[in-house]
């Protein structure tokens, strides 16, 4: 199974201008999940300094009891062992073969054989789908084998944890949809834990466990895939629409009289050029037929229905309706629970969250709360918000 990483109160500035502030999240062990953010928010900046590549102003991130932002260089070099990274480029060298791009790390970090090492290389591009392209040179193929075979030289370590910055990028929809795949495939064999960052709105649909967002130097939310997909958040919605209308701008956020100019164009029946709205949460690929179960699903559902009741309604509605009637009884709930106590008890304007209920015999709830980020300037605050990694 993947590491979990924790991440506290990160922030990073360059000079006077700061990325962004006070990010915290908690990547769930051998889970998939999924950063979006408008471009230029910082989320290549975030990657890097995960592994300690940038160093935060402040905060923490860390891996198997290693804080990467304070340890020492040896500690760090160790942990970053830990890591498979795919660059946005797919950084690899232009004179080397893939063969040899993929071996490079085996060759520089360890001692084995060439033997050993053809094992692994040809093991890795195969589970990449390029079984073959061994002698091809990264100038002679497409962005979409770059791509796989950055990603190829990412598991040959065999790391608990893949970043992905942008593994989309310049690839068009059909490719973009196998790479989605390719990476649900790779979490069912290897389980470790995966985080992508990207602004593309399909992956995030369809890709992750869990989904973040960063924007106005902040982390908007991170938590379930449920929370971010059925969130009314104006920025959220923007982004997930690909909208013109709402608070994210050409390159900054709007003033307040911009916002009310497109909202007088947008009542006019003015089309403002987005696809056809999305709305709510679609389901989830599945790992190829005849590849293992994930199983970071299963503990995700143990993980997701303890902190069931601190969610906001439709996300825990959202939640419910995507168990199977057995585990619906399982755990003890069922649909409409918390819409229905959500308006039977709250005025309008407020939504808290249907009261907690109690772990019953036989189920593993784990009560912890660091998945979940709070909204920014939104009515909705998980009620017991705790650290991250902090369990209850
Ligand atoms: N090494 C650096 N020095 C100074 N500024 C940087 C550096 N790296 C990135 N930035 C700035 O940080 C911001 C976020 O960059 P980046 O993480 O690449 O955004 P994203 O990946 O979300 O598109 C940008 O304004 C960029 O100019
Ligand atoms: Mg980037």
């Amino acid at each position: 199974m993947g590491a979990e990483v924790v991440v506290e109160g990160l922030t990073k500035s360059f000079g006077r201008q700061t990325i962004w502030r006070d990010v915290t999240l908690t990547l769930p062990p051998g889970e998939v999940s999924v950063m979006l953010g408008p471009s230029g928010t910082g989320k290549s900046v975030f990657l890097k300094s995960m592994i300690g590549l940038l160093k935060p102003d402040r905060g923490k991130c860390v891996v198997n009891g290693v804080d990467v932002v304070s340890c020492s260089e040896s500690r760090l070099y160790e942990t970053r062992k830990l890591f498979g990274v795919l660059f946005q480029d797919g950084a690899l060298f232009g004179s080397m073969n893939l063969y040899d791009n993929v071996a490079f790390p085996l060759r520089e970090h360890t001692r084995k054989s060439e033997t050993e090492i053809k094992r692994i290389v040809l093991e890795k591009m195969d589970m990449v789908g390029l079984a073959g392209a061994e002698k091809k040179l990264p100038g002679e193929i497409s962005g979409g084998m770059r791509k796989r075979a950055g990603l190829a030289r990412a598991l040959v370590l065999d790391p608990e944890i893949i970043l992905c910055d942008e593994p989309d990028s310049g690839l068009d929809p059909v490719r973009t949809a196998y790479i989605s795949q390719l990476l649900i495939d790779l979490n069912a064999q290897v389980d470790a834990t995966i985080l992508i960052v990207t602004h593309n709105i399909n992956l995030a649909r369809t890709v992750p466990d869990n989904l973040g967002m960063l924007y106005r130097r902040e982390l908007v939310m991170f938590g379930p895939r449920e929370v971010l997909l059925t969130s009314d958040e104006p920025a959220v919605q923007q982004f997930l629409n690909g909208s013109r209308f709402g608070p994210i701008g050409m390159s900054e956020e709007k003033d307040v009289a911009t916002l009310a100019a497109e909202q007088e164009l947008a009542d006019s029946g003015h089309h403002d050029g987005s696809a056809e709205e999305l709305t709510g949460v679609v389901p989830q690929l599945q790992p190829t037929p005849g590849l293992p179960e994930r199983m970071g699903v299963r503990r995700r559902k143990d993980r997701v229905m303890s902190i069931l009741h601190s969610l906001p309604p439709a996300a825990q509605e959202s939640i419910i309706e995507s168990l199977t009637p057995e585990d619906q009884q399982r755990y003890g709930v069922r649909p409409h629970m918390a819409t229905a106590t959500a308006a039977a008890t709250v005025p309008a304007g407020h939504r808290p969250s249907p009261a907690p209920r109690p772990p019953q015999a036989g189920e593993r709830f784990q009560g912890d709360l660091s998945g979940v980020a709070e909204i920014p300037q939104s009515p909705w605050r998980p009620p017991h918000q705790q650290g991250p990694g902090g369990g209850a």
